[in-house]
């Protein structure tokens, strides 16, 4: 168990405004912000990133929507941070994602599914030096 998992508000939430209320609700849950930028990604990096959905059939289309505006990335820290922040956020999609979840709140899609969280600790690890330099982090 690591402390530390890494998200993204994704393009959706962002052009929606809601960077304010997912960053509140993020804090409320007792994560502490170790890397916060926001920018954007290109359809080279978007696709780098999420390299391991490739043979995937929405694949081409999460790397166009992941790239199509900008995007908040940060490492977030907490006692067992990967999965304590895949509760928060809720599932995948938020047709099933629990009441007061961010997905639920404020997810429209499958795909566009406001924010992005780890899924391990070595995930989490790989995806933050991704963004972020040793510099970079508090
Ligand atoms: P994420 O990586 O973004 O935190 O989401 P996740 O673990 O809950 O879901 P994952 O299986 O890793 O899928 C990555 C992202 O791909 C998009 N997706 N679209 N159209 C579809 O059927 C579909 N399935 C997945 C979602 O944006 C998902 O977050
Ligand atoms: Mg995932």
């Amino acid at each position: 168990m690591s402390n530390r998992t890494f998200t993204m508000i994704k393009p959706d939430a962002v052009g929606n405004g809601h960077i304010g209320g997912i960053l509140a609700q993020i804090n409320e849950a007792g994560f502490r912000i170790v890397a916060m930028k926001m920018l954007r990604l290109s359809t080279e990096k978007a696709g780098e990133f999420y390299a391991v959905h490739k043979e995937r059939p929405f694949y081409g289309e999460l790397v166009e929507f992941m790239s199509s505006g900008h995007i908040v990335a940060a490492i977030l820290e907490k006692d067992n941070a990967v999965e304590e922040f895949r509760k928060l956020i809720g599932a995948t999609n938020p047709a099933n994602a629990e009441e007061g979840t961010i997905r639920k709140r404020y997810a429209e899609s499958i795909g566009r599914n406001a924010v992005h969280g780890s899924d391990s600790d070595e995930n989490a690890a790989i995806e933050g030096n991704f963004f972020f330099s040793g510099l970079e982090k508090f």
